[in-house]
């Protein structure tokens, strides 16, 4: 006994000892195969283009990103999930580069295919913002909102060219109602059982996109909130989960990661298939500025919040840093 009490008869912290012993009882490991890289790829540049708000990441020319796809495979991370930047004057209102056979995302995924094969899992974002000159996920009716159905016909369009183009994965992003129904038709209608969706389930609309407009030249106007979710609603989180399963869905996303823990942590509960989450741009901003500024350390930072997601329940994480933080964990 000591002057003040009994002295604890258990003792947490004998297992935090040294590094080894730490190391020994870790719950949450990550691998380089828990890893998808987002990338963008530009057309008609000669020059890959930094993007202002995400320092580090790059529009891509059709080059750099197939040596961007080549170092992927090389760090052992499982994905990379390609966004196509058109010319501003291929975009219109029905996002027509979307579909085209030779649109950039679809150039992008051959070239991608032919350097990695089957060596990396070649995703293609399923959207229609990157190629609509109002920037907006789906067509517009003659009032100007997003029309659901017609838009729906447009993901099935797009489905079937990225599967022809060599998407391994495609991951409709639209949040639209029905689309991965629809989308899985459409795959299947031309022979392709064997392309996987990635489905973007969960998708608050979310400030924390906003470098991810400059990252893809998009010029919003108005914002997403008739389809993307409201950040308060957990419940609908779920119902939008129940639908995607019900219409094929072979891995659901959280998006963003770190503000929706709780949701990704009753998503992964719920289900059986692979539950990914993506770390989005303003996620990644906040950290490299605040580095930059040296009020945090940036690569703890990066491993905290990737160990966060993960110990929530996400088995894969789309993030940015994914090459880099492969390479230090080899
Ligand atoms: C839609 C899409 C977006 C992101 C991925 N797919 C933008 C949006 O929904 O507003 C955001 C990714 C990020 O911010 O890193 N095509």
């Amino acid at each position: 006994m000591s002057t003040y009490g009994s002295f604890p008869g258990t003792r947490p912290r004998r297992l935090r000892s040294t590094p080894v012993m730490r190391r020994m009882v870790a719950e949450t490991r990550l691998h380089p195969a828990d890893f998808i890289l987002p990338a963008f790829v530009r057309e008609g540049v000669g020059e890959p283009v930094p993007i202002t708000a995400m320092p580090g990441v790059v529009q891509h020319t059709r080059d750099t990103l197939k040596k961007a796809a080549a170092d992927a495979v090389e760090a052992g991370i499982s994905g990379i999930m390609l966004f196509g930047v058109p010319e501003e004057e291929k975009k219109d209102a029905v996002g027509t580069a979307g579909t085209d056979p030779d649109g950039i995302l679809q150039v992008a995924l051959r070239d991608v295919r032919a350097e990695v094969g089957d060596e990396l899992l070649v995703m293609s974002d399923l959207c229609l913002d990157e190629f609509t000159d109002h920037g907006h996920c789906g067509v517009l009716d003659a009032q100007g909102r997003v029309d659901n159905d017609a838009t729906l016909e447009r993901y099935a369009e797009m489905a079937q060219v990225q599967a022809d183009a060599g998407a391994h994965v495609v991951g409709p992003s639209g949040m639209m109602d029905g689309q991965i129904g629809v989308i899985r038709d459409a795959l299947d209608q031309i022979g392709r059982e064997d392309v996987a969706v990635l489905a973007y389930t969960v998708k608050y609309a979310s400030a924390f996109y906003g470098p991810f407009r400059e990252a893809v030249g998009s010029s919003l106007q108005g914002d997403r909130k008739t389809y993307q979710q409201d950040s308060g609603n957990a419940r609908d989180a779920m119902r939008e989960l129940a639908l995607d399963l019900e219409e094929g869905a072979d891995m659901v996303m959280v998006k963003p990661a770190g503000p929706y823990l709780d949701v990704l942590a009753k998503v992964a509960d719920a289900v059986d298939v692979p539950v990914a989450a993506y770390q989005i741009s303003g996620e990644y901003s906040m950290i490299e500025a605040a580095a930059e500024k040296g009020w945090i350390d940036r690569d703890r930072a990066i491993l905290e919040t990737l160990t966060g997601i993960k110990r929530a329940g996400a088995r894969n994480i789309l993030t940015y840093w994914a090459t880099e933080v492969a390479r230090t964990l080899r």
